[in-house]
């Protein structure tokens, strides 16, 4: 495999804090390509010979705008087994219902664009069901939980130019760590 070169911004830049926009079909040529970049990217930077030969940081999530593009696209490669991966290509994204029940992530969330360990909670729902369109433009629903669905807010927020690390209370970044369940 050969790892496809992509420019991720850095935390600092502004141009993550953009609201992205809905996309229409047929996707360019340009934009899926730029999908299976990053689906290539993800994927290699979980996997132990490639992470190590390239210096990656393992990363599940990407949205178009840690590229710089505004536009309502998001990718997950999900590691199911053993070097067994399974992707998601998340377009046009829109939440149609969430648990009550709010979970977080144990160990801290990352990010490909931070570039720093950053302790504290950042409350998710454990569960959400949201509509989206694949790569033809078909509207699809999908039920995710747990790490899945962290994974998912995580990265619809970065469509609404929100990156994890504002959800951390500065001065008690372990507030209401018992209203919520660990993963
Ligand atoms: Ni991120």
């Amino acid at each position: 495999m050969k790892l496809p070169n992509l420019k991720i911004l850095d935390e600092k830049n502004k141009t993550l804090r953009l609201k992205s926009q809905n996309v229409s079909f047929p996707l360019s040529e340009d934009d899926k390509k730029t999908i299976q970049d990053i689906i290539d990217y993800l994927t290699m930077s979980q996997i132990k010979e490639y992470y190590e030969k390239y210096n990656l940081r393992p990363g599940m999530g990407l949205a178009f705008i840690q590229l710089g593009m505004p536009k309502n696209i998001f990718v997950i490669v999900e590691e199911v087994d053993e070097e067994v991966f399974e992707n998601y290509v998340i377009i046009n994204p829109k939440m149609l219902s969430h648990s009550e029940e709010l979970i977080y992530v144990g160990e801290g969330e990352g990010c490909l664009s931070v570039n720093r360990d950053v302790e504290g909670i950042v409350p998710r729902y454990a569960r959400m069901t949201i509509s989206y369109q694949d790569m033809d433009g078909n509207t699809k629903e999908i039920r995710v939980r747990e790490d899945i669905s962290v994974a998912f807010q995580h990265e619809m927020d970065h469509l609404n130019g929100i990156l994890f690390i504002d959800k951390i209370d500065k001065k008690n970044p372990y507030k209401d760590k018992e209203k919520m369940r660990e993963i």
